[in-house]
């Protein structure tokens, strides 16, 4: 079997103590992915450096991975994680263009670091690996790579959502990009949404021709592209979600609870996952609902994040003031409505926690995947489940058909869906259990990693189709 290179912006290396803390789907699923495969993880550290630039690698072996981290300087930090990546390419790819930034400067920092980047990984590529990099923070690596030589077969998987051609086309570097991804062999998208947008920016904006079969042609090279709906390790998380019941903080919150229904909603402070739609929707549904007052209470767990993002940093004080003045109206002296958790949750407590909800919100306004949706359902117990309230702009909408599919914009709309779930009867609630459970038990994060490396190690290979 052939060596796996895995490459990525955010490495979660492992403590010396064990375990990582990391809040992001990317870096969980390329953990369950590598545990059982093995292979090389390369990518930044996450540390920022006084040096001028990028020139060592620390090289660390925890089981069967090796992790090369790389830190950062401060002018890199900020011109292509906080800057390109997460002002222009993040914004842009969630349809958000009110918040792109595409400064010049930025630009050159984000082609700058991907050089380096490659720089350092090239001497470390075997002839016979398998070379996967991840997201958007890195698209130009691989044509980095070929011009220092690199002749290995080099995938890229695309996270978070692909635009359409109207709006990848307010990027002043959008040719750049679209060729960036032609050196690859193999580009995954999320859904085949995605693939259909990817393909009307190649061939409306004129990149390249679609070939047929997930082949294109551009810039004098062929490649394929398709979709590789990402998946959970499904089997450890149920085992997680059972094993929950001990944990102290699940215990904890049951017993703070006494009789009140919970809701959770679990996702990153990111302006993408919708949470002040969700907490206005939340609170629509507790005004309309007179038997919600001291029945139900809405959990919110929200890790800060990208708190350098002036945008973020904003979204940060609204939603705290949004939860207060909530609080404020519908509150009262033995009942809080929404309990707003600021930091994050370790997976042994989240897994518990969705299990003691009786139902999930997840419900962001533009999502690739949400890996929470999957793990709300995997933590379900099958005799009495919860309900999953999902917006149909995540790409898990295509799979969990059996949730509550809902509009986020429509806050009537997401705040009588609420209500559905929370009085759902047991037989709706495990049919809809049912229904979806199978999809995300067969298709866990194995497969999802196993058919895009299957794709990626053959030359001819047919694009499986969507699940
Ligand atoms: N997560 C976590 N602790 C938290 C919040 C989130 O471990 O406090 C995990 C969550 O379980 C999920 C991932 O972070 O596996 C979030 O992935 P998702 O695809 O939902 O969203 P992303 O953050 O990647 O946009
Ligand atoms: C999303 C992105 C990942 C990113 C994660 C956390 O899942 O697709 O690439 O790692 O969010 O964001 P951060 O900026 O903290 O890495």
């Amino acid at each position: 079997m052939a060596r796996l290179v895995v490459v990525s912006n955010r490495v979660p290396v492992p403590s010396a103590k064990g375990g990582t803390a990391a809040a992001g789907g990317l870096a969980v699923a390329l953990e369950a992915a590598l545990r059982s495969h093995g292979g090389l993880w390369f990518g930044w550290s996450g540390k920022t450096s006084t040096d001028r630039e990028i020139e060592w690698l620390e090289i660390r072996d925890f089981g069967n991975v090796t992790y090369a981290v790389a830190d950062l300087n401060r002018r890199d930090v900020d011109e292509y994680y906080t800057g390109f990546a997460n002002r222009a390419l993040w914004p842009l790819c969630h349809y958000r263009l009110d918040l792109t930034d595409f400064s010049r400067k930025d630009m050159a920092g984000y082609f700058r670091v991907n050089r380096s980047f490659a720089r350092l990984l090239a001497p470390l590529i075997r002839p016979d690996d398998l070379v996967w990099v991840h997201d958007y923070h890195l698209i130009p690596l691989a044509a980095e790579l070929r011009h220092m030589g690199v002749k290995n077969r080099i995938g890229y998987f695309h996270h978070i959502p692909w635009p359409p051609a109207d709006v990848l086309s307010t990027l002043p570097v959008a040719d750049t990009i679209m060729r960036g991804l032609a050196a690859y062999d193999l580009v995954g998208f999320q859904t085949s949404y995605d693939v259909e947008n990817f393909t009307g920016c190649m061939v409306r904006e004129g990149f390249g021709r679609a070939l047929g079969n997930g082949w294109f042609e551009s810039y004098g090279h062929r490649f394929q592209a398709g979709a590789f709906p990402i998946g959970i390790d499904t089997e450890s998380f149920v085992e997680m979600a059972v094993e929950g019941a001990k944990n102290p903080i699940v215990k904890r919150t049951r017993e703070s609870l006494h009789d009140c229904d919970l809701v959770i909603g679990v996702d990153r402070l990111d302006y993408s996952k919708g949470i002040g739609q969700r907490i206005e929707a939340f609170s629509r549904f507790c005004e309309m609902s007179p038997s919600a007052k001291g029945q139900v209470t809405l959990l919110q767990i929200t890790p800060k994040s990208r708190s350098d993002v002036p945008e973020y940093a904003t979204m940060q004080r609204d939603v705290a003031e949004l939860t207060g003045r909530v609080n404020g109206a519908l509150g009262d002296v033995d009942w809080t409505p929404i309990r707003y958790v600021n930091k994050t949750m370790n997976r042994n407590a989240l897994a518990g926690l969705y299990r003691i909800a009786k139902a999930g919100l997840v419900t962001p306004l533009r999502d690739g995947m949400n890996l929470v949706a999957k793990e709300y359902i995997a933590a379900q117990d099958p005799n009495d489940p919860g309900v999953l309230v999902l917006s149909r702009f995540a790409g898990a909408a295509r799979e969990l058909d059996g949730a509550l599919i809902v509009n986020p914009y429509d806050i009537e709309a997401t705040a009588n869906a609420i209500g559905r779930a929370i009085s759902m009867p047991v037989e709706a609630r495990r049919e809809r259990f049912q229904s979806m459970f199978p999809k995300i038990r067969d298709h866990d994060v194995s497969w999802w990693c196993r058919t895009f490396l299957d794709a990626l190690s053959q030359d001819e290979s047919a694009i499986p189709t969507e699940a």
